[in-house]
């Protein structure tokens, strides 16, 4: 039995549930250190992000030739990967589907449980163990706060431990986000000292954006860098990502000016109001959000080579006027992400070796 499925069932569900997020992690990794399933941003050390940045690169050059793309294609043909994406997605579902073509997996699909037994009364735990029956791969997207971490600890429980791969999950997670993110921001400064000695900014509803709060722990993994948390009354990062930060000894400002801040990041994370989340209807819209918005003229203000993220969809937090300036990041960002993502379905089927030695030989 692999150590992984070892670990994780030497627990009782409420007993995992329970334990300190470094001993998850401990729980959740392969002997190489490289997670099993992906569920939180904190089972990424420096280490792992490092070669997945490369992998991520050299799967992207090596697929630019036919030749390439064939090899890519043949590593994992003999696979199949299930997406279950319970709640709205675009990129995320489209890149992971790419990601998966790119190796050569069979995907499958649930989005609409209607479709599904679910509708049935199934439970999610059978819904899954189905899954988990025909596929080899299981990619959830899902509104419910520790499902996927749920439902990793049931399969590996099972006779069938198929890796579970956290595609966003609540207002929580969403750590492969962050790999594609940690991702642009590494690409975007290669040739200007790297990705430390940093001010990142994050601007919009923190409170209940998932994002944020994986790229903030992923953050942590690299030398001096400043987050900058800025956002309306009521939509302000959690305490328990501060708290995070303090332990760490990172450097961090919490603030509702943006405006005051542009001048002096390096790059700027917008993310939209989740008003899907909303408690009683309107909530969102009482709040001023104004001052929480990009355009030409806040562009004017922002360092000659700062960059612009959003992890999309935007709504009007970023003007359409800012698509042409060479600083705004998000397109090419969200093409990493498919790069990204199929650099980490490579690692969790130990294919990093024959990428690798590909690469060195032909490229
Ligand atoms: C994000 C999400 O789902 O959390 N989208 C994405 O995956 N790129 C951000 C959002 O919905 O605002």
């Amino acid at each position: 039995m692999p150590a992984h499925v070892q670990h994780i069932t030497a627990y009782s569900w409420p007993e995992f549930q329970n334990l300190p997020m470094a001993q998850k992690v401990r729980c959740l990794a392969r002997e190489d250190g490289t997670p099993f399933h992906t569920l939180f941003a904190q089972q990424f050390d420096r280490a792992n992000l490092d070669r997945l940045c490369k992998l991520a690169t050299e799967i992207r050059t090596i697929a630019k030739s036919r030749s390439g793309m064939l090899f890519l294609q043949s590593l994992l043909s003999h696979k199949r990967a299930m997406l279950y994406f319970t709640q709205p997605s675009s990129r995320t579902f489209l890149s992971f589907i790419s990601a998966c073509q790119i190796l050569g997996l069979h995907t499958g699909e649930v989005r609409d449980t209607s479709t599904s037994s679910e509708f049935k009364g199934e439970s999610q735990e059978d819904s899954i163990r189905t899954f988990s029956s025909y596929f080899d791969l299981i990619v959830m997207r899902t509104q419910e706060k520790g499902l996927a971490e749920h439902m990793a600890w049931t399969l590996s429980n099972s006779e069938r431990p198929v890796p579970i791969v956290n595609a966003g999950s609540g207002k929580d997670q969403h750590p492969t986000q962050a790999l594609l993110d940690i991702y642009t921001l590494n690409r975007s400064f290669e040739r200007r000292g790297g990705l430390r000695n940093r001010a990142v900014m994050f601007v919009g509803d923190l409170a209940r954006g998932r994002t944020v709060r994986s790229l903030s722990s992923l953050l942590l993994n690299y030398e001096n860098i400043e987050q900058i948390f800025v956002a309306p009354d009521g939509l302000q990062i959690g305490q328990d990502v501060i708290d995070n930060l303090a332990a760490r000894g990172a450097r961090w400002t919490v603030s509702s000016n943006m405006r005051e801040h542009l001048p002096a990041v390096d790059a700027i994370y917008m993310t939209r109001i989740q008003d899907e989340w909303d408690s009683k209807q309107g909530e969102s819209a009482c709040i001023d959000t104004s001052a929480f918005k990009i355009g030409a003229e806040e562009m004017r203000l922002c360092k000659p080579d700062a960059i612009l993220m959003h992890p999309l969809p935007r709504r009007d937090e970023i003007a359409t006027e800012v698509d042409r300036d060479p600083r705004a990041m998000y397109w090419r960002q969200m093409r990493n992400g498919m790069w990204m993502r199929a650099a980490l379905i490579a690692s969790t089927f130990d294919c990093a070796t024959r990428i690798d030695e590909f690469y060195r030989e032909n490229l």
